[in-house]
């Protein structure tokens, strides 16, 4: 199975195995991160599922839609590799992706 790192905000790391079909807010939360609360359960209206990501896999990613821009501009802690981890569908292309938690709002 496609391999996830997740940094923690305090820095800790860890790297999971993500099964199919699971979005990448899905595979932290699953694994006990519980520092990410993604509270609208991923459906793109609440931005607690913050994350940024390593730049070498931006290309990767699907485009970001507007609602999701729209929410990111709702963070203090947005940068050029913020994205809303709900957002991303993780897929084989994905192994190796590393993401950090962002920083609480
Ligand atoms: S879980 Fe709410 S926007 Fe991602």
């Amino acid at each position: 199975m496609p391999q996830l790192t997740v940094v923690s905000r305090s820095g800790e790391e860890k790297t999971v195995e993500v099964a199919e079909g699971l979005t990448v807010m899905e595979a932290i939360r699953d694994n006990g991160f519980d520092e990410l609360l993604a509270l609208c359960g991923g459906c793109c209206s609440c931005a607690t599922c913050h994350v940024h990501i390593d730049p070498a896999f931006a290309d990767k990613l699907p485009a970001m839609s507007e609602d999701e821009d729209d929410l990111l501009d709702s963070s203090d802690h947005r940068d050029a590799t913020s994205r809303l981890s709900c957002q991303l569908p993780f897929t084989a292309e994905l192994d190796g992706l590393k993401v950090r938690i962002a920083e609480e709002d």
